[in-house]
């Protein structure tokens, strides 16, 4: 059987890696589990790997936080002599982090097939490093697997074969969906003294968020607008914290540390109103049935959008607090995307040893412009 190296790097990763490496290993592939160690803190890292019952990786690459270009950098380089080690049959990179974007680049050098799962997802807006890294990744990669059809759509604009595009459905619901009971049976609310449809809960760590004093603090002041009709909870992630210092709070928003997996699902799932930045919680709250206000000003994830509880709401606060208001008098109506159905790892899982399998492959040698016009 193959062998398949599984990348995940930061928090993100490590719910979408799960359900393609238990469903590789299902139908008996071997599967070597890679972290990169772009997120390391217990906080961000460990209490993933215990929530999501992930094995310990099989190796570490120990390349912790820097730039962009270190981290991509001392990822490349601690990925490189391993690929030459293992001689991996594929690799497996998901979502849109520095490290996807760094092993894909090596794996394809070494000319070995890359699979990216969440393929496709364009923000276009090329300031965000993971609308870079996701264009790059989908570029490097023999296999595309779209969470969803708009992603096919893009892929197919772009000029890539139809044989590389598989629509698989979402892999981070799979997640959801497997650890949605042991979620609700958190603690969590409790803990907080919350009460179910009770608050809101945000999450802000975007650099074109955070980075800049007066665009966070014309954030906090929507969120603080907010927290006059319910309480704000906002679990801190580590790049937000120093910035929130500084910035000085409104009343009414109860910061408390970033939350584990179980927990999250939890406050996700019993809050009356989500505001985010994040990209997988557009999807989680769709998948929930949880209004959600994307503080941004464009999305990768449009079908949560136009199928979910998602409402892009950019940054001014005045459109936040209005679209809030909105929001909490006439929630939208629970509906799910099509795929988004718990089964996108075996779907995955399937297509990819097949690939494997094949006496002839595809290789993405040229988009599909070129080979008509040629
Ligand atoms: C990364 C991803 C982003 C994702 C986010 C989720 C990229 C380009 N961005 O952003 O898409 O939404 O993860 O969490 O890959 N830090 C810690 N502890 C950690 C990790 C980071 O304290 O475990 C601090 C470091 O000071 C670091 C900063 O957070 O410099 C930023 O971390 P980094 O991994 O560079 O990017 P994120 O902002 O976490």
């Amino acid at each position: 059987m193959p062998r398949i190296i599984c990348v995940a790097g930061a928090r993100p990763n490590f719910m979408k890696v799960k359900p393609v490496m238990d469903a590789l290993e299902a139908r008996g592939a071997e599967v070597v589990l890679v972290h990169t160690g772009q997120h390391y803190d217990a906080a961000m890292n460990d209490v993933f790997f215990a929530d999501l019952g992930l094995r310990a990786p099989d190796r570490h690459l120990g390349t912790g936080s820097g730039t962009h270009a270190e981290q991509t950098a001392r990822v490349m380089t601690a990925f490189e002599p391993l690929v030459d080690e293992l001689r991996p049959d594929a690799v497996v990179v998901v979502g849109d982090v520095t490290s996807t974007l760094a092993c894909a680049l090596v794996a394809a050098k070494a000319g070995v097939p890359v699979a990216h799962v969440e393929a496709g997802l364009r923000s276009r807006d090329w300031a965000m490093p993971e609308e870079i890294n996701r264009v790059v990744t989908d570029r490097l990669s023999e296999l595309l697997f779209a969470p969803s059809p708009d992603g096919v759509d893009n892929l197919r604009a772009e000029g890539y074969h139809d044989d590389q595009i598989h629509l698989a459905g979402n892999v981070m619901i799979d997640t959801l969906y497997a650890n949605l009971d042991r979620a609700l049976a958190s603690d969590i609310l409790h803990r907080y003294e919350l009460t179910p449809g009770g608050y809101a809960l945000a999450t802000l760590h975007r650099p074109a968020n955070v980075d800049d004093p007066a665009m966070l603090g014309a954030l906090l002041t929507a969120l603080g607008e907010v927290a006059r009709e319910l309480p704000v909870v906002l679990p801190v992630h580590p790049r937000t914290a120093a910035r929130l210092e500084l910035a000085g709070l409104p009343a009414g928003i109860r910061l408390v540390p970033p939350a584990g997996y179980l927990d999250f699902i939890a406050l996700q799932a019993s809050a009356r109103l989500v505001l985010t930045d994040s990209g997988g919680i557009q999807e989680e709250t769709t998948a929930l049935g949880v209004p959600c206000l994307t503080m941004r000003d464009s999305t990768e994830r449009p079908i949560t959008v136009t199928e979910g509880t998602n409402t892009l709401v950019g940054r001014d606060p005045a459109r936040i607090v209005g679209t809030a208001r909105q929001v909490l008098a006439s929630p939208p109506a629970k509906r799910a995307p099509a795929l988004w159905d718990g089964h996108a790892g075996d779907r995955i899982a399937d297509v990819l040893l097949a690939y494997l399998a094949a006496p002839v492959r595809l290789r993405p040698t040229d988009l599909r412009e070129t080979v008509v016009g040629s």
